[in-house]
């Protein structure tokens, strides 16, 4: 019997020196540099015995209203981009609203709509595109629809939209005068990446994080951008009345002031072990990556035609190989059962754990011989 996700993630924290974390899109590629010092200091300046600026850094806010260049949008500090997306939820929708969404999703999100008492309608995009259109976004909005959900690039398929597409979707928002939630936490691993806000200020909520791109997920530091009177009405739900960690504050402004510098390499790095992992998948019989390339830092591994459970496959490889990945049914009421999900901003060495690791734990769990992946 595989382990609830729960008690997967009990052993990979108190085995954590050991494992190769492929499990939440983490980035471990930033040089660690980067914030080491402006840490270092804080904790010397004892930083962490006063609280910070309630409304958040001055510096940190110019960073990130630089970072997004969107013109009349409000930067705001939250606990990572999550609480952000809480107290959007809590503050603009109410029971019998709906969202229009996707089955594959970031399913967080739509469990706060729930909690809101509204309810999402998940529109199925495991099939080519495999992503949202605007024209079967057009079709889903009816009377009772709140806000489009629109997560570019998209956790967990790792796929991303047009420009084109989120002017299409974006106009449908401001069109039917609905909320545009764009949660752009993977922006930075995409070229080309479009912000909705571009085209529809002022219905546009941008959800962004340092977490992933800044590699600063332990942090716990993240935010949104919004025109000012629509901020207001969520800020009413701020929980954070005496600001956001300050330490937290300090390392994402470091790693802003030099993003430019070091982004660059990481995205490299992370699209060379994508394809690292598409050679092993090519030489997985039954296993396949419906989205290649990932604008993101993690993708689908569908293992529908291995005849092997992805619950399976993550409790074998964590337990036996010290390789953490995540089963999709955290990711997908529909299709959860048909894959895993992959992330890859790690050092090479991880994703050679992995690529060593999975026909061993693959003929283990099949107890029939598979083919190698290639080296
Ligand atoms: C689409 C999406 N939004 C938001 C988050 C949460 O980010 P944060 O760490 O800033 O709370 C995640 C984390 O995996 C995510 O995938």
């Amino acid at each position: 019997m595989s382990t609830p996700a729960s008690d997967a993630f009990r052993y990979a924290h108190a085995h954590r020196a050991e494992i190769a974390w492929l499990s939440q899109n983490t980035n471990h590629l930033v040089p660690p540099e980067v914030v080491r010092g402006a840490l270092e200091q804080a904790v010397r300046d004892r930083l962490y015995e006063g609280y910070p600026l309630g409304s958040g850094d001055p510096e940190l806010l110019d960073l990130i209203a630089r970072d997004f260049g969107l013109a009349g949008g409000q930067p705001f500090l939250t606990s990572g981009g999550t609480e952000s997306l809480y107290m959007i939820m809590r503050a603009l929708l109410g029971p019998g609203d709906e969202v229009v969404a996707s089955d594959p999703s970031y399913l967080i999100i739509h469990k706060f709509v729930e909690l809101a008492g509204a309810r999402t309608n998940n529109l199925d995009i495991y099939a080519p595109p495999y992503r949202l259109t605007s024209d079967r976004v057009r079709e889903a909005v009816g009377a009772k629809t709140k806000m489009i959900l629109l997560i570019d690039p998209l956790n967990p398929l790792g796929s991303g939209y047009p420009r084109e597409e989120v002017r299409a979707i974006a106009e449908i928002a401001h069109d039917r005068h609905l909320i545009l939630l764009n949660d752009v936490t993977y922006r930075d691993f995409s070229d080309g990446h479009a912000l909705a806000a571009e085209f529809a200020p002022e219905e546009t909520v941008t959800v962004w994080s340092v977490s992933k791109n800044c590699g600063l997920a332990g942090l716990r530091i993240g935010g949104m951008i919004a025109r000012p009177d629509l901020l207001g009405k969520i800020a009413r739900f701020n929980t954070n009345d005496l600001g956001v960690n300050i330490l937290a504050q300090v390392a994402a402004r470091a790693a802003l002031r030099t993003k430019a510098r070091w982004i660059g390499e990481v995205v490299r790095q992370t699209r060379a072990n994508g394809a690292r992992i598409r050679d092993v998948v090519a030489g997985t019989p039954g296993m396949s990556l419906p989205v290649y390339p990932s604008r993101a830092n993690m993708m689908v591994m569908d293992v529908a035609k291995l005849g092997v459970a992805p619950e399976a496959i993550q409790e074998e490889l964590l337990k036996r190989h010290g390789v953490f990945v995540r089963a999709g049914n955290y990711l997908s009421p529909k299709h959860g059962s048909q894959f895993v999900r992959i992330s890859f901003s790690n050092p090479p060495g991880d994703i050679e754990r992995f690529a060593r690791a999975l026909p061993e734990a693959l003929r283990t769990l099949r107890g029939a011989p598979v083919a190698a992946a290639p080296h």
